[in-house]
């Protein structure tokens, strides 16, 4: 048990249940196996109210049923490989094409999908709405001679057939200093997460969730989260920080999202 009393519960594929245990305990630990067999998933963990996966999104996905919001940061496409450090963090799985990522932009979601990407793949996926620009506080090095310090990072917005905005309309620039990537060579801000999940409503799924951060977000926002990884050093690292939130007080009082405003018909940019 963790501090507010959410208990990490796992199963691996293929385990077995233990009769003579309690047997509410038993039923559970066999319906999770049977799940994760069915799902192709190499283990299930159930911390609060966030569910996570490790194994192929690809596979997993489908099986989950309907979604309501995508927050995602998947592998961009660009064979991303730290400047600064090798270590064993620095691959990322399905990074040699966009292939991943445009699966990510055809997703069919309820409310919305948040799907981080780099600029210069966008040409390759699925026309968004709208793009929102996350302005960090330092420019990235790359090519030092021929190319602008890059401060900025995008991220395609998919609005679903129920969307609307819970807190009013937002703009479409986040705020935030990059983290230093200590879990995960591409490590996203929590608080810049944190924003857009507040822009979604229901539970959140994040598909290519790394070391986890969505689900920190969600849980601090006291909101459902559906986590996927492949690598499992990210995905034990996303269960230790998931669990360690539930230990922290919430940043931010839980809300429930507004109904949606009757619209405007006339007023500008309603289209
Ligand atoms: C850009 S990183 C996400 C980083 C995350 N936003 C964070 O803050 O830590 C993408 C992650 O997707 C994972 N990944 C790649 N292909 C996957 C797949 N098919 N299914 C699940 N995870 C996958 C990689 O292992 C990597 O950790």
């Amino acid at each position: 048990m963790t501090g507010q009393g959410h208990s990490r519960y796992e199963i691996r594929r293929g385990e077995s249940y233990d009769q003579s245990d309690d047997c509410k305990k038993s039923y559970d630990a066999a319906v999770l196996a049977k799940r994760a067999k069915l799902l192709n998933a190499k283990k299930i963990v159930h911390i609060g109210d966030c569910t996570l996966y490790l194994g192929d999104c690809l596979e997993i996905v489908p099986g989950i049923g309907p979604i309501d919001a995508v927050v995602s940061d998947p592998p961009y496409g660009i064979k991303f490989q730290s400047n600064f450090r090798r270590s064993k963090y620095d691959a990322i799985s399905n990074d040699s094409s966009t292939e991943v990522l445009c699966w990510a932009c055809e997703l069919p979601v309820l409310h919305s999908a948040y799907i981080w990407m780099r600029w210069d793949v966008l040409s390759d996926v699925r026309k968004p709405k709208s793009l929102i620009t996350w302005v960090k506080g330092k420019h990235t090095m790359g090519d030092l001679i021929g190319e602008h310090g890059r401060k900025t990072e995008v991220c395609a917005f998919y609005p679903g057939p129920d969307h609307f905005f819970p807190a009013g309309r937002p703009t479409d620039v986040i705020f935030g200093s990059s983290t230093n990537n200590k879990l995960h060579p591409t490590q996203k801000p929590t608080s810049v997460l944190s924003q857009q999940i507040q822009w979604t409503s229901g539970t959140v799924v994040d598909p290519f969730m790394g070391s986890g951060t969505t689900g920190v977000a969600c849980v601090q926002l006291d909101r459902k989260f559906i986590g996927i990884e492949l690598d499992e050093d990210y995905f034990e690292i996303a269960c230790e920080r998931i669990a360690k939130a539930y230990e922290q007080p919430r940043l931010f009082p839980a809300e429930k999202p507004k109904l949606p405003k009757t619209m405007d018909m006339f007023a500008e940019d309603s289209k």
